[in-house]
Parts: C-alpha cells; structure tokens; sequence
C-alpha cells in the first residue's frame, strides 16, 4: 500500500470526526501489519475533557479487534502546518505501535512524515516496569 491510500483513508476518517465545540476535525488511519487499515476520527464531548482524539480512536479500534502490530499511521488536519499527535496520543501510540512511522496531511498534502521515536524521545513504556 502506498502512503497516499493510508492518507486519503485519514481523509476521509475526518469527515466523520465529531468536532462541534472546537470544530477542529482530525482523520487518522492505522496501517496494521497485515496491511488492514483501521480508522479513527476525533469524538468531542460537551464536558470538553472527555474528548478523545482521532489517533486514539483509531488505536483502540484496532486493538479492541483483536491487532497489536502495526506499520505505519496517518493523520490528517485543515492547517496548513503539520498537526502532529498530542503527547498522550504518543504515549497511546508508543505502547501499542512503537517506533512506527507518522505521517502527515492536511487535505490537499503532505505536511511532514516523522517517527515515533523523535516525537516521544525517552519514552517510559513496559521495558521499566521490568528491569
Ligand atoms: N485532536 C486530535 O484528534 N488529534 C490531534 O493530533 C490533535 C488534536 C483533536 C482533539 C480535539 O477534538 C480537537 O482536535 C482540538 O484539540
């Protein structure tokens, strides 16, 4: 699968991005290793806190069906600059995704492709829990 179908999935995943109180929508599509895609879109809520972002969405779709190796994700926003995770979305991505590459879009381009090592250097995850 080339970047731009996982692109235009996060795409469309931010359609259906419920976003009335900051009207900020965000798509994100999860590549897994069998080369599933699984989307997710940000879901707002009037208590403002209880919102959960796109990324996040996506993630636990996926793992609630049942996958736990990934590839690669997509997010996609309207800015023009990069809209990257938010540092909980890295933590969430960090535990299930590890070191996958991050894409992304805005709705006409790319707008920067990262991995998830530079966005959450010195990560805590299991390793510590262990040693
Ligand atoms: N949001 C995401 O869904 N993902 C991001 O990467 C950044 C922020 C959402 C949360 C909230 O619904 C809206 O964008 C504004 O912060």
């Amino acid at each position: 699968m080339d970047h731009k179908t996982l692109v235009e999935a996060a795409r469309e995943a931010r359609q259906r991005a419920f976003a009335p109180y900051s009207t900020f929508k965000v798509g994100a599509a999860l590549e897994a290793a069998d080369g599933t895609i699984i989307t997710g879109c940000n879901i707002e809520n009037s208590t403002y806190g209880l919102t959960v972002c796109a990324e996040r969405v996506a993630v636990f779709k996926a793992v609630s069906e049942g996958r736990r190796t990934f590839k690669r994700i997509a997010v996609v926003a309207d800015t023009q600059a990069p809209t990257p995770p938010c540092g909980p979305c890295r933590q969430i991505l960090w535990e299930f995704c590890g070191d996958i590459e991050v894409i992304l879009a805005n709705l006409t381009d790319e707008t920067g492709r990262y991995q998830m090592k530079d966005l959450l250097p010195l990560p805590f995850d299991a390793r510590l829990l262990k040693s």
